[in-house]
């Protein structure tokens, strides 16, 4: 099993996550979460959340579903789609793009994609034949129930922010920068979804869009001084600080804080700084609403995977929806009225999710599974166990958990089978921290606690457990050395 199929398989056996409707057979680019993925992907999104409300953002919640002429002026009706292949002899669908060679550009319509398919002979990756058949293939999906054509799933967030751009900023009074936020489900009719929670067709983001004034630099980087992977569209590799890469004139200020920030999100995510990079979008890649996109990028076995992309929408969706609408989309500061630009940084919360998992898993030399997990991010901070069933040691630790529980209640009890197997059970699910109550514990107060990457034990008395706040802590018991 490669290490992408083993995380797959702790996944759905612990309870992270799985293919949906699989009594009936499944749809692919749909997954359920489990009770632990659940857990999971609240933390990450508390994280997101957080980290945006320390700089000040608002939120708002808008429907999924969106009439037509949002997409209209948004240009998602003419231009979110993509050049699609298909082989005529097996049937194979796939997104062209991902069929071509490094070498052949990526076609800007379909005069160019039969140019390219012809020129350099693509063929089905699995049958072998000569790809013919390519098409444009719009990406959203198009609700058709009864009279109610002029429906859309949206394809993103974003819009919803957009069109609500001025009572945005009356709540905001009337203020820029403003930061605004959207959770929630986005939809895309993929080609070819597959790949667990990379590539699905109901995704949750995280979308932020911060508009700003276009002839100021509104945000300053504060940067710990870490240098960070670039594959700027150069194509030329290169690690250097955010700091550095805006004296540098390689990102704007602007555009680069909000690379700062998501870096930091996905570190107190726990993804290691080595598997993060940030490339920059080639020119014929961008989307139709980008001027300039840098993706934040997680290594996954040597591939680099877009994992947050971030931005810059300029002036783009403000003047069309100014346009489409007729409602005016200004700011006015001084004796100046303009349109303020837009930088969006956009989190695919499932992949960010799954990442974190693929990203801390990890076999000890006997071959057992541990996820490595930011003991915040973790979906229990601590696991209690009663070494002995009997003689009121199960008692007593039932009962130091549930006043734990009421302080935390991110914790776990477990009094099944050995203890070596409780152990095992809560490596494989990230557990930090797991508390062992014995005979002793009864006499002295004190408990084992065995920390999950060392397996370090050391001993302390539980009533020492009660401070709250204790196991959210990034570093509870500094006996115990953590990354
Ligand atoms: N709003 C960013 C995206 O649709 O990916």
């Amino acid at each position: 099993m490669t290490k992408f199929e083993e995380v797959l398989e702790l996944a759905k056996r612990r309870g992270f996550f799985w293919p949906s409707f699989s009594i009936y057979g499944g749809i692919s680019g749909f997954m359920d979460y489990g009770p632990l993925g659940t857990m999971l992907k609240d933390n990450v999104i508390r994280t997101w959340r957080e980290n945006y409300l320390k700089l000040g953002a608002v939120s708002i919640d808008t429907p999924n579903i969106t009439p037509e002429p949002v997409f209209r002026a948004s240009g998602h009706i003419e231009r979110f789609s993509d050049i699609a292949a298909r082989c005529s002899k097996c049937g194979y669908k796939s997104k062209l793009e991902s069929l071509l060679p490094a070498d052949s550009g990526i076609p800007k319509n379909i005069e160019e994609a039969k140019e390219i398919v012809e020129k350099y002979k693509i063929t089905c990756p699995v049958c072998g034949s000569r790809i013919t058949e390519v098409y444009d293939f719009n990406l959203m999906f198009r609700l058709n129930s009864g009279d109610v054509t002029n429906l859309y799933l949206r394809p993103e967030t974003a819009q919803g922010i957009f069109v609500n751009f001025k009572l945005l900023l009356n709540q905001n009074r009337g203020r820029i920068p403003m930061i605004t936020a959207q959770l929630g489900k986005g939809f895309r009719n993929e080609i070819s979804p597959r790949q667990g929670l990379i590539r699905m067709r109901e995704i949750f983001m995280g979308e932020i869009e911060a508009f700003l004034d276009p002839e100021t630099n509104n945000f300053k980087i504060s940067d710990d001084g870490s240098e960070i992977s670039f594959l700027p569209n150069t194509l030329k590799p290169v690690r250097m600080t955010i700091s550095r890469a805006v004296e540098d004139s390689m990102i704007n200020g602007d555009h680069a804080f909000f690379l700062s920030q998501t870096y930091n999100i996905l570190r107190s995510c726990g993804i290691k700084p080595e598997s993060i990079r940030f490339r920059q979008h080639r020119k014929d890649e961008l989307s139709h609403y980008s001027s300039d996109c840098w993706d934040a990028e997680i290594n996954m076995d040597g591939e680099w995977i877009e994992t947050v992309g971030i931005a810059d929408r300029g002036v783009y969706d403000l003047s069309r929806h100014q346009q489409f609408s007729g409602e005016k989309m200004t700011v006015k500061s001084g004796d100046r009225e303009f349109i303020p630009k837009v930088i969006e940084p956009a989190y695919g919360i499932d992949r960010i999710s799954f990442f974190i998992l693929y990203d801390s898993y990890y076999r000890r030399e006997n071959g057992f599974k541990v996820l490595r997990l930011a003991p915040d991010i973790s979906p229990y901070h601590a696991a209690f166990f009663p070494l002995q069933n009997k003689d009121g040691v199960n008692d007593l630790a039932w009962s130091v958990y549930e006043k734990i529980r009421e302080i935390d209640p991110y914790v776990i009890y477990d009094d099944a089978g050995s203890i070596g197997k409780r152990y095992a059970r809560q490596d494989e699910i990230g557990t930090p921290y797991c508390i062992v109550f014995d005979y002793e514990s009864k006499d002295d107060g004190t408990v084992t606690i065995r920390e999950r990457d060392s397996t370090k034990q050391i001993r302390i008395k539980y009533a020492d457990l009660e401070r709250a706040e204790l196991f959210r802590n990034r570093n509870p018991f500094p006996q115990f050395y953590r990354n």
